[in-house]
């Protein structure tokens, strides 16, 4: 079987989950969305009532199975796509995700998963740390006030204030922390999708995949 990867990072909003999806189903890729990994260990850590914050909490990862199949998480073998998007678990990622702890164990079971035929993965440490040799790498931006409204229209009720304000505080935390933070490869190519519509980013990337690939 080919082998070909694609690793796409970029802030929070910027649409690398909503974007990799559609690429991974046209190609008939495997997509696997990092975030959700680190966000179904937030949520078990959450529902085991520790203090998130102490790395030695953590030894309940030798334990658990985390798994991102067919655009979906689970958890120990259950579903909890819907329960991960909760605002509680959104406010906890960033913390979660910082450890050292935790890194190292999602990296090690995203470079496995990536080892073999073409997977598409998105996150914010793959093109320099998760995937280093992959064969296109693409950091997504988008300006915060564009960002911010997306995730306005994916959330009904929402309050678009709150939301950017949210968006910036965990751009913030995970450009910022010292384990893999989020960071462009010197090597992507930087993507500005303020003025490009979801499927003009999809078959930018999927011409530049395509290109690669023959
Ligand atoms: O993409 P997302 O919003 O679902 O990601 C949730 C959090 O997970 C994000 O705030 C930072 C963290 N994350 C990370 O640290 N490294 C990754 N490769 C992916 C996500």
């Amino acid at each position: 079987m080919k082998n070909f990867k694609v690793a796409i990072d970029g802030p929070a909003g910027s649409g690398k989950s909503t974007i990799s999806k559609k690429i991974a189903a046209q190609l008939n890729f495997s997509h696997i969305d990092t975030g959700a990994m680190y966000r179904a260990v937030t949520l078990h850590a959450m529902n085991l009532g520790i203090d998130l914050s102490d790395e030695k909490n953590y030894d309940f990862l030798d334990e658990i199975e985390v798994l991102y199949l067919n655009n979906k998480i689970l958890l120990n073998g259950i579903d909890v796509s819907k329960e991960i998007r909760d605002p509680e678990v959104t406010s906890k990622v960033s913390l979660v995700s910082s450890l050292k702890i935790v890194r190292d164990k999602m990296v090690d079971l995203q470079k496995k998963a990536a080892s073999q035929g073409l997977v598409i993965m998105d996150g914010r440490d793959i093109g320099y740390n998760v995937l280093p040799d992959a064969d296109l790498k693409i950091f997504l931006t988008a300006s915060i006030e564009c960002r911010a409204l997306r995730r306005h229209k994916e959330l009904p009720g929402s309050n678009l204030q709150e939301l950017k304000e949210d968006l910036l505080k965990r751009d913030y935390a995970d450009s910022n922390r010292k384990e893999s933070p989020l960071k462009k490869a010197d090597d992507a190519l930087l993507l500005d999708t303020t003025n490009m519509t979801i499927d003009e980013v999809i078959s930018y990337i999927i011409c530049l995949i395509l290109e690669r690939m023959n």
